[in-house]
């Protein structure tokens, strides 16, 4: 995690530093810093907080102009978030300075060395220790700055993005990466470098994505150059032209993103399937899927890896993959299944989804996953990301960039793509009639217009229902079918954004436990469309109305049955049950932003998190 931003041009680089880190916030937000040469002087400003405060802090501390900057926003791995902890960090003589995104992991045996020569330490940053190994081996190797960073990376075990800057020679920027994204924007005379291209969209649309193990020499009026961090050997920069556009990237009018993004639901679907679902002529064409079918068709098992709300979009894949398509699915947390051995053939295919296609686990699991045979297919919807280049094939969700910590219109598109996928393969193993898959098709593009439908019918109600149980320490979610994995994901993003305990079940699994939690305090969300299992989850839902819980549920248009046990009810239109958790999802990501909102709390950027979590 982490943001970095650097700039070497002929602009002030100030403003484009401090612009970029409140883009990268999403990253982390517990300290940040920035640094400034002025032509003569390194100008450093740091503290605990959010990029605001350093932006306050700094505009007194750092007073002269300067063409070349960096900054950083935290997420703190090694140290507390405090200002000494914040980078950038200096070496011990005060030359060279370092951003770094990601962990060092054996710099507690390099501190020892160090320390034992001499060195002192002025945070508890492993960062702080990478830019003294680069120094010790530049002054007792005699190298220039490009080599003693390609030395110290071969010595240092771990995951980083870094910019490295020597204030005695202030025409370059080092940058490296391993594990940690890294963007170059190419402009005419300047660079910009980021974790991603979102701080430098409005200056260059030319980018350049460092690899794995690569590092690259940005120097002013040269040709940027790359090597290969192992062995220093050359490699031809790849220069891409984003489709990004800065629209994109801004609230629009909305309190939080996590709000325009939720309201873009309707949209980024159709986004989704545009060019890849095609009603009228009764066709899916996805080219990953097309290029690689017989993978799809002979694999033995699908197995999903992802965490978080991907893994929640995982599960929903797994029932209609399995129901459409008759492959078997196991979906499998990404950080247990890089370290339990796991059995891995390559009769196996594999479903790696990430939004942001950074996820350290999820890369991990890939890279496994690659070493057995098995064929890895991505759901990512950051184009470039490392998981859409480490994956043999795949398909982006196309959601456009979700800023807002809380995932939404990321899981949504997720399900849309993998809605497909699943309706893709039953059609080619004829595990479906025409008429059902003609059907399926039909309905899955009416699915915009039904999202819009149920934000509007949600937009008043989840506000009240929000007012009410906004104080509550806890609440349950249970859904059946696919709308278990919907209890899930309700549940992780109220707990996520508004810090009230929540728990999603299974409805039936409720008797096995979760029921002793049941009282008149208690409120239980339960997502109840008139679909299959219905008069099972009525059932579930008498239960809890006489043990005195107050009910929350999700109907279908016209349902009267669960209206009358419900204290409260929010109406979604009917769909085919495959379809439902694009609409029943909805309303949960609705109520937990307004509950969020009613607490005082930090909707995009929730305590503790970051949106792209690049460490294990
Ligand atoms: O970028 P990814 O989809 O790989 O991220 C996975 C999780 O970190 C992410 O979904 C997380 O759980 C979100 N904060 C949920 O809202």
């Amino acid at each position: 995690m982490c943001g970095i931003v650097g700039y070497i041009g002929y602009r002030e680089a100030y403003p484009i530093v401090i612009k970029g880190l409140k883009r990268l916030e999403y990253r982390g937000y517990d300290s940040a810093g920035i640094l400034l040469y002025d032509g003569k002087n390194l100008k450093v400003s740091k503290t605990k907080g959010k990029v605001i405060d350093l932006e306050e802090k700094s505009s007194n501390e750092i007073t002269t102009n300067g063409t070349i900057g960096m900054g950083h926003t935290r997420w703190a791995t090694h140290g507390i978030p405090n200002d000494a902890n914040s980078h950038p960090h200096l070496s011990n003589s005060g030359e060279l300075s370092i951003i770094h995104n990601g962990i060092i992991e054996n710099y507690g045996p390099l501190k020892e060395e160090l320390i034992n020569r001499g060195y002192t330490f002025s945070s508890d940053t492993d960062s702080e220790v990478l830019i003294n190994i680069i120094e010790d081996v530049q002054k007792k190797y005699k190298l220039k700055l490009g080599k003693a960073v390609q030395v110290a990376l071969n010595q240092v075990v771990g995951a980083y993005a870094i910019c490295v800057f020597d204030s005695k020679k202030p025409n370059e920027i080092i940058v490296a990466r391993l594990g940690s994204p890294l963007a170059i924007g190419v402009g005419e005379g300047e660079f910009f470098i980021a974790s991603d291209a979102s701080p430098f969209l409005e200056y260059t649309s030319n980018a350049i994505y460092l690899e794995d193990e690569e590092m690259a020499i940005v120097r002013l009026h040269k040709p940027l150059k790359i090597r290969k961090i192992k062995d220093d050997s050359l490699v031809a920069p790849y220069v891409q032209e984003l489709k990004m556009n800065l629209e994109q990237i801004e609230k629009g009018g909305f309190d939080h993103f996590m709000l325009k993004e939720i309201y873009e639901q309707a949209n980024v679907i159709k986004d989704t399937y545009r060019g890849r679902l095609h009603a009228d002529k009764g066709m899916i064409q996805m080219a990953g899927i097309e290029d690689n079918l017989d993978k799809f068709l002979y694999a033995e098992r699908i197995i999903i890896i992802a965490c978080g709300t991907s893994w929640h979009a995982g599960l929903v894949a797994e029932y209609i993959i399995e129901e459409y398509a008759r492959i078997p699915v196991e979906v499998e947390y990404a950080s247990e299944f890089r370290y339990r051995n796991p059995i891995i053939t390559n009769k196996d295919v594999i479903i790696a989804i990430s939004q942001s296609g950074e996820t350290a686990d999820t890369l991990a699991a890939i890279k496994l996953a690659k070493e057995n045979g098995a064929f890895v297919f991505g759901v990512c919807n950051v184009v470039g990301s490392s998981i859409s280049r480490e994956t043999h094939a795949g398909a982006y969700t196309h959601a456009g960039p979700e800023i807002g910590v809380a995932s939404t219109k990321a899981f949504t598109t997720q399900i849309t793509v993998l809605t497909m996928i699943a309706l893709r393969l039953a059609q080619a193993k004829g595990t479906m009639s025409a008429t059902d898959f003609q059907k399926n098709l039909q309905e899955l593009q009416l699915i915009p217009e039904k999202v819009q439908e149920t934000l509007a019918l949600t937009e008043v109600i989840a506000k009240e229902i929000a007012a009410i149980y906004k104080d509550v320490p806890n609440c349950l979610y249970l859904g059946r079918g696919y709308n278990f994995p919907v209890a899930l994901e309700g549940a992780l993003k109220l707990k996520e954004i508004s810090y009230i305990h929540a728990e999603g079940y299974p409805a039936a699994e409720m008797k096995h436990g979760p029921i002793a939690l049941i009282d008149e305090k208690m409120p239980v969300v339960v997502i109840a469309p008139k679909q299959a299992h219905y008069d099972k989850v009525v059932s579930n839902i008498q239960e809890i109305k006489s043990r005195s819980g107050k009910i929350i549920a999700i109907v279908t248009k016209g349902d009267t049955q669960v209206k009358e046990l419900a204290d409260h009810y929010i109406e979604i239109p009917e769909t085919l049950d495959a379809f439902s958790p694009l609409l029943t999802t909805i309303p949960l990501q609705l109520l937990s932003y307004h509950i969020a909102v009613m607490r005082d709390c930090n909707v995009d950027q929730p305590r503790n998190l970051a949106k792209s979590v690049t460490v294990e």
